[in-house]
């Protein structure tokens, strides 16, 4: 017999950076967070994870195809959810599998990403959050999202954010042991319904430096890091969830804009100094502040990853229209096939 679970989850970005860890291995922060995470229907991972008696071992496809489960990271999630799993009985096809069982038990699992993996479009995030979803509910395990969402961290900190809908938050926790390290929702995907968002898609290359990489070296390099995660991000984090709750685009805008654009200078700050945007991504960044300004209240808010590609969050469609007419015209593509790449979400949270 064979046992087969699927599930699916969106991925998320960050409006509040996370960017440097106090603990590499269990995936602790140095500062808060927080994210908006996308339509399901759009840019998601869906996994499928498998049990049988007959598996030999632990296997798992990307996108068709295979790769190594011996990091540490699929490892960590692996035995945290394993240590968690009950009972599982399926009557009409007369399998039982008791809590012990699962110890002796493979797993196969089957993921794929609707988007380019790598190309700073968090794709990991919604992988290790669909994984330990997905096998949560093969395994019948009772933790709520926020537990599971502190078993997605040890996959990748980002990941922890995905488990929920709406506006996320992921507390950085104070104990050594990552257990009050977790994400909690702030408002669900009906709280700001008039927010689109649109992915620029300014390359789908896979980045040069990995976050993970990349944030170590910041951490070990940035005294500006310090300085974020000490004395600015904890004020942002209260303004941001102010004007989350009140839906107040302006200040929403000011500071996610704000934000991203520190967490790229602290990659300026780093040695040798990290550079995830391009010259397009530098000039959408100047043609919204521009468009801002002569509107006189902001209409977008542009945020950047670990990569090139904008995310941009309008405060309603008829801004959103506006802006994808406004980028087809400035940032024209280079040929019709390349239309592709402008990733037009039609509706948001
Ligand atoms: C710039 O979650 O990918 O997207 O925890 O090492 O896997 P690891 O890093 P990851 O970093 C994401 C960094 C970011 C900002 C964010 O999503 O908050």
């Amino acid at each position: 017999w064979v046992l087969v679970k699927t599930a699916q989850t969106p991925t998320n970005i960050a409006v509040i950076k996370y960017w440097g860890k106090r603990d590499e291995t269990l995936i602790l922060p140095v500062n808060d967070s927080i994210s908006v995470t996308l339509d399901p229907a759009h840019l998601c991972t869906t996994t499928t994870v498998a049990v049988s008696p007959a598996f030999q071992q632990d296997r798992m496809w990307l996108n068709g195809k295979e790769i190594s489960l011996s990091g540490g990271r699929y490892q960590n999630c692996l035995r945290e959810i394993r240590k968690r799993a009950r009972e599982v009985e399926d009557k009409e096809r007369g399998i039982k599998i008791e809590k012990k069982d699962w110890a002796k038990l493979h797993l196969h699992i089957a993921s794929y990403n609707n988007f380019p993996t790598a190309a700073g479009l968090a794709s990991s995030a919604a992988g290790f959050a669909c994984l330990v979803f997905a096998l949560a509910k093969l395994m019948n395990v009772s933790e709520d999202e926020s537990q599971l969402s502190a078993i997605a961290r040890q996959g990748s900190g980002s990941a922890c954010r995905s488990l929920f809908g709406g506006f996320v938050k992921w507390i950085m926790g104070k104990e050594d042991d990552g257990s009050d390290s977790l994400a909690v929702q702030l408002v669900d995907e009906k709280h700001w319904e008039d927010l689109f968002i649109i992915i620029a898609v300014v390359s789908s290359r896979q980045k040069e430096t990995s976050s993970t990489s990349g944030m170590r070296e910041s951490v070990e390099t940035s005294s500006l890091l310090q300085h974020r995660a000490k004395e600015v991000v904890p004020k942002r984090t209260i303004q941001m969830e102010e004007a989350i709750q009140n839906r107040d685009f302006a200040s929403f805008a000011k500071l996610a804009c704000a934000d991203s654009n520190q967490f790229h200078a602290v990659c300026l700050d780093t040695l040798p100094p990290i550079f995830y945007m391009n010259d397009t991504s530098h000039r959408i960044i100047s043609y919204v502040e521009k468009w801002n300004r002569s509107e006189g209240t902001p209409q977008v808010a542009y945020t950047f990853d670990a990569g090139p590609n904008a995310v941009l969050i309008a405060r309603d469609r008829k801004a959103a229209a506006q802006l994808i007419q406004r980028l087809l015209f400035y940032f024209p593509p280079k040929s019709d096939t390349d239309l592709d790449s402008y990733l037009l979400g039609d509706k948001t949270i």
